[in-house]
C-alpha cells in the first residue's frame, strides 16, 4: 500500500518536533498506523536548525502545500487565528485531512470548522491542542466516554506554571523566567497568552465542550492571568502551607457549565500543588470512574510533537481500516451538541 504523505505547515518548535518524530520512529509509527506515513511536503518561512530535511520539499508558500494534490493530511502548526484559520478551512474544502495544534483557532473557530469538516467528510484531529503530551482529549473521548462529567480541572499552561514554580522555588523574577520560557520553546508567539490566561481559557474551552457536549463558547470563559502575582505572594502562600498554581476550572452547575481561569490556593500536600515545572495536570471527575488524574509535558517540541502524530496515526488507522467511509469520527458531531448554556 503506498504510503500516505502528510504536509506539515510551520515548522517551528512544534512543526519541528513532529517532523523528527515522524523521522525517528518511522517504522514504529507505520506499524501502528497500518501503513507508512511520509512528510511530503513542508510550508516554512525559515528552516529549523533541529531538523535535518535531507530531499523532504520545502515552499515558502503554506497553501503550496495545502492545494497540493499528493497530501492526504494537512497538519498544521502556524498557530494563531489568521492564516492558520484560512489555511484549515481550504484544506478541508480540498477534502483533506487535518492535524492541529492550535488551541486559539479550535477554541474561537472551532464550530465552523468542525461543520465545515462534517459536510465534507474529512477528520479534524487536535490532541495536541490541550496539555501538550496529555492525551486528555482521547482520555475524555475514549477511557471517560461511559461517564457523565461532573467537572474538569487542571493547569493547562505550562508557560505559567514554570514561571510559578521558579519564582517560588528560586525566587526569581516573573519577566526573567518568561524570557527563559520563551527561549525554551514553551510560550505562545504572543507570550500574553500564557500569562493573561488566554491560552488556558483556549484549552478549558476545547476540553468543555468535549466533556459536556457543548458548542466552544471561549468568549463565556472567565479569564485571569499571573500577571498581578509577585514573588511576594508566592512566598505568603507558601508559609501559609498553600501553592499558588493557576487553574482551569469546568464545572456542571444547575443553571450550566461554568469556565473558569484564575490563580488559585492549594494546599500544599494535595497532588496538583506539586506539578511542577512545564508539568501539565489534569483532573476529570465522572459519575462512574470518580476522579482521575493525568499529568506529563504540558509545552515543548516533542511532547506536543507525540500528540501531533499520534492524531495522523489515528487518522491512517481510519483511512486504512475503511477507505471509502471517511467518518469524521475526530471531529465534532456539531448537531449532538446540546445547547447547555456556559
Ligand atoms: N504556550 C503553551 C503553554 C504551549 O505554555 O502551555 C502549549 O500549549
Amino acid at each position: 500500500m503506498k504510503p500516505v504523505k502528510v504536509g506539515i505547515c510551520g515548522l517551528g518548535t512544534v512543526g519541528g518536533g513532529t517532523f523528527n518524530v515522524l523521522q525517528r520512529n518511522a517504522a514504529e509509527i507505520a506499524r501502528r498506523a497500518g501503513r507508512g506515513i511520509e512528510v511530503g511536503q513542508i510550508a516554512a518561512r525559515q528552516l529549523n536548525p533541529n531538523c535535518d530535511l535531507g530531499s523532504t520539499p520545502v515552499t515558502d508558500d503554506v497553501f503550496a502545500v495545502v492545494n497540493n494534490p499528493e497530501i492526504d493530511i494537512v497538519v498544521e502548526l502556524i498557530g494563531g487565528y489568521g492564516v492558520a484559520r484560512e489555511v484549515v478551512m481550504q484544506a478541508i474544502a480540498n477534502g483533506k485531512h487535518v492535524v492541529t495544534a492550535n488551541k486559539a483557532l479550535i477554541a474561537v473557530h472551532g464550530n465552523e470548522i468542525f461543520q465545515a469538516a462534517r459536510d465534507k467528510g474529512v477528520m479534524v484531529a487536535f490532541e495536541a491542542s490541550v496539555a501538550g503530551g496529555i492525551p486528555i482529549i482521547k482520555a475524555l473521548r475514549e477511557g471517560l466516554a461511559a461517564n457523565q462529567i461532573n467537572w474538569v480541572a487542571g493547569i493547562i499552561n505550562g508557560t505559567g506554571n514554570f514561571i510559578l514554580t521558579e519564582m517560588r522555588d528560586k525566587g526569581r523574577a516573573f519577566e526573567d523566567v518568561l524570557a527563559e520560557a520563551q527561549a525554551l520553546g514553551y510560550a505562545e508567539a504572543d507570550p500574553t497568552f500564557d500569562v493573561e490566561g488566554i491560552d488556558a481559557a483556549h484549552k478549558l474551552t476545547i476540553l468543555a465542550s468535549i466533556a459536556f457536549g457543548i458548542p466552544l463558547q471561549f468568549d463565556k470563559a472567565y479569564t485571569e492571568g499571573i500577571t498581578k502575582l509577585t514573588t511576594a505572594d508566592v512566598n505568603y502562600a507558601e508559609a501559609l502551607g498553600y501553592r499558588i498554581k493557576h487553574l482551569g476550572v469546568a464545572r456542571r452547575t444547575d443553571a450550566g457549565v461554568e469556565l473558569r481561569v484564575h490563580p488559585t490556593l492549594i494546599p500544599e500536600d494535595r497532588l496538583i500543588a506539586n506539578v511542577n515545572g512545564v508539568m501539565n495536570a489534569v483532573m476529570v471527575n465522572g459519575d462512574a470512574v470518580g476522579s482521575t488524574l493525568y499529568y506529563g509535558a504540558g509545552a515543548g517540541a516533542e511532547p506536543t510533537a507525540s500528540a501531533v502524530v499520534a492524531d495522523i496515526i489515528d487518522v491512517v488507522r481510519t483511512l486504512t481500516t475503511d477507505p471509502n467511509n471517511r467518518v469524521p469520527h475526530l471531529a465534532f458531531q456539531a448537531d449532538s451538541l446540546s445547547d447547555h448554556p456556559v
